[in-house]
């Protein structure tokens, strides 16, 4: 047993909190929300511009969109936590702007030993990987997720994966982004019908 490992999810968030980023610009850690005990964990890639400003996952554009597919597919907010695989935000300044920047392997591999133990304290019955940054990080290894799209396992947790909210809002044309909303919100419905 490793004496040094964190007893509780509040000791964890603590030792997370004090980290420094493993990229330099973040203005905090961003921890994951919600309910131990939570019935379904969503898991994101990283806290983006207004997540790393407020403190909170999932308050931004993304975020807004995702928190509306999970009422829409009846998923409601006692039932869920969520969280991100890198605490941080990365990003490429840019004049005013701050640009996401993707994180490395090796910046997931980093952040993989908080993810597992949050997820080992909080114990869903479902983890969802949303987009490939996260189930690159409970997989342990790249997973091509058009292909793996569905029901999967990540160890010994039973897992989701899906896409990430944000590949939503990117997608230029009105049709195309209508369709690819309908399949994540089946996904979703899909996720809670797992866990009822
Ligand atoms: N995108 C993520 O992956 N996580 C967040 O918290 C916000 C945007």
């Amino acid at each position: 047993m490793d004496l040094l490992a964190p007893h509780s999810l509040e000791e964890l968030n603590r030792l997370i909190a004090e980290a420094p980023p493993l990229v330099p610009g973040a203005t905090q850690a961003v921890l994951g929300e919600g309910p131990i005990g939570a019935a379904i964990a969503l898991v994101g890639e990283q806290p983006g511009d207004q997540e790393d400003l407020q403190g909170r996952p999932f308050v931004g554009p993304a975020g807004q969109l995702l928190r509306s597919a999970m009422r829409e597919a009846g998923i409601d907010d006692a039932q869920a936590y969520v969280t991100n695989a890198v605490k941080h935000f990365k990003f490429e300044q840019r004049g005013k702007r701050r640009i996401h920047a993707r994180p490395s392997t090796g910046e997931v591999a980093h952040y993989r030993w908080w993810l597992n133990l949050e997820l080992d304290f909080v114990d869903p019955r479902l983890v969802v990987a949303l987009g490939a940054t996260a189930a690159l990080a409970l997989a342990g290894k790249p997973v091509p997720v058009t292909k793996a799209r569905g029901e999967t396992r990540f160890g010994q947790r039973r897992g989701y994966i899906t896409v990430h909210p944000s590949m939503l809002l990117r997608i230029p044309d009105a049709e195309g982004r209508r369709e690819a909303h309908a399949a994540f919100l089946a996904d979703l419905k899909r996720v809670r019908q797992l866990v009822n």
